[in-house]
């Protein structure tokens, strides 16, 4: 079985700070590289920042400041929030980086040589903001404006020569692939609005600009700079050191498994990408996903729109892994969702605090008051005990089927219906009122801990931070975290030193409101 994981974040634009739907793409796909690690897998997760195009442009001489110099600052702020989020990307790449440059350009003459590219001239509508191409149907007026319908933003006319992609050729292949490919576009329901877009006829696509200079150069004729998202797209190879195929990077983790992205840029993902791709004979990413957007009251949050949330603030007030879990939980992933700042109290008062917080509070206190501290010895599991701690073992293969499926929300779910159930567990043996039966006390304690330990395994992707430090329990960190392990139900070892240790999860108190 291959055991190879490879997911990437779509590269942000450093055109400004980063916001909340930026955190949100990048959290999601930490929380997959982290399930596939403990899941014995070798991970490649990467992130970066998408730097050229007039979309960069405008903003450096907006601000008098050259480009380079504009994106090494943003791009600084981004790679602060991978650190402040507690992402663990195994790379970070910039577009303005030589390795990728060489890998733009190299795949651009893979293209040439298949003769997938020519030189006419382009005459059509052009949104900066999204760097798209639009065709006359895509677009209205809006306060006598032209305007993209899809994304709301500003369009302009552009006439220019231009080198073309042969989109068009790959329009039948496309669409076998996505029939041959059921899981190819994810989730199901995005993928019907990339079939009809592809079945309604693909013009060639144009893919490179005179007008500006900030890009990578075309091979052979440096008037032209290379269209942004065929430049942009290509950083999935480039971050394994394409074109040398032999590199082991680039053998062990391509195709991806997983490009996460918005909903909104799944064009460029599921059509134009995997056209340039067969054009260049190059294998196909196996999934491509387009989560929902974090909404500013129903509106998209974004910077044009000037309703931007920062991550920062909340994880200065609440904490980075209190927005981690919100976002995993709260937002039903593949659709849109909100941030309400009633809705993450709660989730920290009732699912951090009281649930998981108080049962690592109750069970370590009362086993150091009745167990010196120890893992306790001499042990008989009964029918209730095996019964619970069975709850993990039955579900295991379940649980991988679902994240691969990209169903985060029953995973989630499914912790937060256990953290009940060990609550409830612990409260109905009563463990203070077996104070005569040392062995029933001690195998309630172990049961605890085990149940214990095997939910802060399971909630390491979530809230990788806090169950580090939960872990200290057991003497145990987050290298020692083994999904499999979560079958065992006697891996504590029994007289082994237990810690205490202080308040996970601070209660939010609401009466301040
Ligand atoms: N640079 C391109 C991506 C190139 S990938 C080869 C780009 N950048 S972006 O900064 O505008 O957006 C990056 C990602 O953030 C996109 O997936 C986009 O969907 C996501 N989000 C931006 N605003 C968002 C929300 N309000 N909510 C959730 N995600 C959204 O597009």
């Amino acid at each position: 079985m291959d055991k190879n994981y490879y997911i990437t974040t779509p590269i942000y634009y450093p055109s400004a700070k980063p916001h909340m739907g930026h955190a949100y793409s990048s959290i999601i796909a930490d929380f997959f590289a982290r399930f596939k690690r403990i899941d014995g897998f070798k991970v490649h997760f990467l992130t970066g920042t998408d730097e050229h195009g007039l979309k960069i442009q405008r903003a450096a001489e907006k601000k008098n400041i050259d480009p380079l110099k504009f994106c090494d600052e943003i791009s600084k702020t981004f790679r602060n929030l991978s650190t402040i989020l507690n992402l663990s990307n195994t790379d970070f790449i910039r577009t303005t980086e030589e390795r990728h440059k060489k890998s733009v350009q190299h795949l651009w003459k893979e293209l040439e040589k298949n003769d997938d590219i020519y030189l006419s001239k382009y005459s059509g509508w052009y949104s900066v903001s999204d760097e798209a191409f639009y065709n006359d149907d895509e677009i209205t007026d809006k306060d006598k404006i032209k305007i993209s319908i899809s994304s709301g933003s500003k369009v302009e006319w552009i006439e220019e020569e231009s080198y073309f992609f042969r989109l068009s050729k790959w329009q039948n292949k496309l669409l076998n692939y996505y029939e041959n490919n059921k899981d190819f576009i994810s989730p199901k329901s995005r993928k019907n609005e990339v079939i009809s877009f592809v079945k309604s006829g693909l013009k060639d696509l144009s893919i490179s600009r005179r007008t500006f200079s900030w890009g990578i150069k075309v091979p052979g004729n440096s008037e032209h700079v290379i269209y942004v998202w065929l430049d942009a797209l290509t950083n999935y190879i480039s971050g394994l050191n394409y074109p040398n195929i032999d590199d082991e990077l680039y053998k062990n983790f391509w195709p991806a498994s997983v490009h996460l992205i918005g909903k909104d840029i799944l064009r460029f993902h599921a059509v134009y990408w995997p056209a340039f791709l067969m054009a260049a004979k190059i294998p196909l990413p196996t999934k491509v996903y387009g989560h929902g957007w974090i909404l500013s009251g129903d509106e998209k949050m974004s910077k044009s729109k000037g309703n931007i949330l920062d991550p920062l603030d909340i994880i200065k007030t609440y904490g980075v892994d209190q927005l981690r879990y919100y976002l995993i939980k709260e937002v039903s992933f593949g659709n849109d969702g909100n941030i309400s700042k009633n809705k993450l109290e709660d989730c920290i008062n009732s699912d951090l605090a009281n649930n998981y917080g108080n049962l690592c509070q109750r069970v370590t206190a009362f086993a150091e008051k009745n167990c010196s501290s120890t893992i306790p010895k001499n042990i008989k599991f009964n029918d209730n005990d095996i019964k619970i701690l069975n709850r993990f073992t039955d579900n295991l293969e379940n649980l991988r089927n679902e994240i691969d499926k990209q169903n985060i929300n029953y995973y989630i779910d499914f912790i937060v219906k256990l953290l009940f159930e060990a609550n409830k567990y612990f409260n109905d043996q009563e463990p203070w009122k077996k104070k005569d039966d040392t062995q029933r006390l001690n195998t309630i304690v172990y049961t605890s801990l085990e149940i214990i330990r095997k939910i802060s395994f399971m909630l390491y992707p979530i809230i990788p931070h806090s169950i580090n430090k939960a872990l200290n329990i057991f003497n145990l960190n987050e290298n020692d975290i083994d999904f499999s392990s979560i079958g065992i139900h006697d891996y504590l070892k029994q007289g082994d030193p237990i810690n205490k240790i202080g308040i996970l999860f601070k209660k939010i108190d609401r009466n301040n409101d």
